[in-house]
């Protein structure tokens, strides 16, 4: 029988002890973050996932204890028992008196434990880099060897965060009436949407699963089946290429309702969000929305001011659409401008479907931005595939200076312009002309750029840096210009507006649905809608996508069986919870929230995947890779 472990067992972890526990003995397991051997006395710096306690080898406390200790390293691990005592007082020459030697930026610093007995478990070679809070390794050396990453606390504190986020979501959820239920993740492949990750079925030969891009067709099929108040927290896979905010397998917070309306489901959403930060963060975010909700923002105001659906509400610079304006000047002198304010007037252009619009947005003085920080602005939006970016400076009389546009354009347009978009003498406007969609992208990313160029944003992870929005009411078709016909914006199953239903045929593009987004700091961190399971409607939805009764039974055969037999009214929604993870540990990299990530290449540098396999193994599967030479 071993004595540690078996007899001695640990009594408690290594940022348990505190005053309190002075004179008693302990048992404490973990690895040696530091050791300092000063001669007659050794101290180890004890450390397991909770934190570190200061062990201290006396040879007066043990002598077998002390001759052991010389031989230890860090990351070998080791079991002691020991007495807790005060850290006591230690001479300070700068003080030249005797100071408390207690460590105020440890949990534990105010005791030390004396060994008396100790067990080397493991000895372990020296790692690749050195386990400290703060780290400039490269990631990708942290990602091969993730297991000693982990060990370092910024990423021991996300898991932990994480931990509390899955149980405050479970119980609060499970106490709203909600019930866990899993659903499969090889389902069946079905276009559209997200691209799948296919696996080949050995026992039907040639034919493929797909990985489960989401729940979202089971947990339809759990209302149609009855089981009112779904949720799941439940891995997903997506075959897309990665950014900061996306992996190719991600954990969502599922959520299904029943005879719900957008309202109920935002109240409970909201309620879940206002619990986990407050069990995760203890931040109450009452403090910041008094009245328990998120404010609501239009999908059109959200583009229209922020140039997307996900608008980062910690700062302002809105954009402002000079598209009417322009219109009204006949182009205000401005060669650019003209032959798209002639294009609206003539009917070439119309407001319903993507056309050529003009954006403006103010640069405020504060941001003192140089001519040299305008020309990396401008190759910003170059590299965005903008043809430049026109930019004035506002003088105390309203006129412009260092603009090519200043020359041309009218008195009474500049004067407008100046007066809608608000801009003050040191101003500089910001104009952006062009197609809709690439206007709106490189806009929005500007105000970002500039933003984070001018230190405006404040850094995520602290009180009232969290803002959240729900972006609504977005138009439930989109024109697809290369098929010169309607899309779903999102999916088929989102219900329009009862108002709008009449303009499905008429006007699809001003057919608006409950379709919904909750962001946060600039981050989509959920979205869901509300479904349609009206099948009158679902056919003139079918119709208007042109997709008939044969395509409509191919693509979602099983569902729309589903909806003939007595679908209840319902909705839903799904949370990114690695993002959620992301942003409340204020971090910048969904990986550093994922206890083994793939890098941006979906590749696991730990483990090496994905591999090829052997010849036999394809075969067996019917499978013939083709290989580019
Ligand atoms: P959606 O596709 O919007 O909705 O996904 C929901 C949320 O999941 C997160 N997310 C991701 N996070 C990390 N990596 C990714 N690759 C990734 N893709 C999405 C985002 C997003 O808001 N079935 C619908 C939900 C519904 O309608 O109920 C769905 O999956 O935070």
């Amino acid at each position: 029988m071993a004595r540690f472990i078996d007899e001695l067992k640990r009594t408690h972890n290594n940022n348990a002890l505190r005053a309190a526990d002075i004179g008693n003995e302990v048992v404490l397991f973990g690895w040696v973050d530091k050791r300092r051997d000063h001669g007659s006395l050794i101290f180890v710096d004890l450390r397991d996932r909770e934190g570190i306690t200061q062990v201290v080898f006396d040879p007066d406390a043990s002598g077998d204890a002390h001759k052991l200790a010389e031989a230890l390293r860090t990351e070998w691990v080791i079991g002691i028992r020991g007495t807790v005592r005060s850290r006591g007082e230690q001479f300070s020459k700068k003080q030249n008196a005797m100071v408390s030697a207690a460590n105020p930026n440890l949990p534990t610093g105010e005791i030390e434990v004396v060994a008396l007995e100790i067990t080397v478990f493991n000895k372990a070679e020296t790692p690749p880099f050195e386990i400290t809070d703060s780290t400039d390794t490269r990631e990708e050396v942290r990602l091969q060897y993730r297991y000693l990453d982990l060990r370092r606390k910024p990423l021991q504190q996300a898991l932990r965060q994480r931990h509390k986020l899955n149980q405050a979501t479970r119980n609060y959820l499970s106490d709203a009436g909600c019930m866990e239920i899993e659903t499969p993740f090889l389902v069946k492949y079905t276009p559209g949407g997200a691209r799948n990750f296919l696996v080949p079925a050995r026992t039907n030969p040639g034919k493929f699963y797909a990985l489960a891009e989401s729940p979202q067709l089971f947990k339809q099929l759990f209302m149609v089946a009855g089981y009112d108040k779904y949720f799941q927290i439940v891995r997903c896979f997506r075959d897309e290429d990665l950014r900061v905010d996306r992996q190719p397998e991600f954990t969502q917070i599922d959520i299904e309702l029943s005879f719900i309306n957008q309202d109920d489901l935002f109240k409970l959403v909201e309620g879940l969000v206002f619990r986990i930060w407050k069990e995760v963060l203890d931040i109450d975010l009452h403090t910041l929305y008094p009245s328990g909700s998120f404010p609501r923002l239009k999908f059109e105001d959200s583009m229209r001011m922020y140039g997307n659906d996900k608008p980062d509400l910690r700062f302002d610079m809105p954009h402002v659409d000079l598209t009417e304006l322009v219109i009204a000047h006949d182009g205000g002198g401005i060669p650019f401008f003209a032959p798209i304010a002639q294009k609206f007037k003539d009917g070439t252009y119309r407001r319903d479907l993507p056309a050529e619009i003009v954006k403006a947005m103010v640069v405020p003085a504060a941001h003192n931005l140089s001519r040299a920080d305008g020309d990396k602005l401008e190759k910003y939006a170059k590299s965005m595939g903008a043809g430049g970016l026109a930019r004035a400076k506002v003088a105390a009389d309203g006129s412009w200076t260092q603009s090519p546009l200043s020359k041309s354009v009218t008195d009474e347009f500049r004067l407008a312009i100046n007066d809608i978009v608000g801009a003050k003498e040191g101003d500089i406007i910001l104009f952006q002309f062009g197609k809709a969609q690439l206007v709106h992208t490189v806009m929005a990313n500007l105000r970002l750029f500039e933003a984070k160029r001018a230190g405006v944003i404040p850094e995520t992870g602290h009180g009232d840096s969290f803002k959240f929005c729900w972006v609504i009411d977005p138009p439930l078709f989109e024109y697809d210009d290369e098929r010169k016909g309607w899309a779903a914006a999102h999916h088929a199953f989102t219900r329009p507006h009862d108002e709008h239903v009449d303009l499905i045929e008429e006007d699809p593009g001003l057919v608006n649905c409950y379709r919904y987004d909750l962001v946060l700091n600039g981050f989509e961190i959920g979205g869901g809608s509300i479904r349609l399971h009206d099948p009158e409607v679902q056919a003139r939805v079918f119709g208007a996508l042109g997709i008939g009764p044969d395509e409509a039974r191919e693509k979602f055969g099983f569902l729309l069986d589903a909806l003939k037999f007595g679908a209840p009214p319902h909705g839903g929604i799904a949370l990114g919870m690695d993002r959620v993870a992301m942003l409340i540990a204020g971090t910048e990299s969904i990986r550093d929230v994922i206890a083994f990530p793939k890098t941006q290449r979906g590749t696991d540098m730990m483990s090496d995947a994905p591999t090829s396999v052997a010849p036999e193994q394809l075969a067996e599967l019917r499978v013939r890779p083709i290989l580019e030479s």
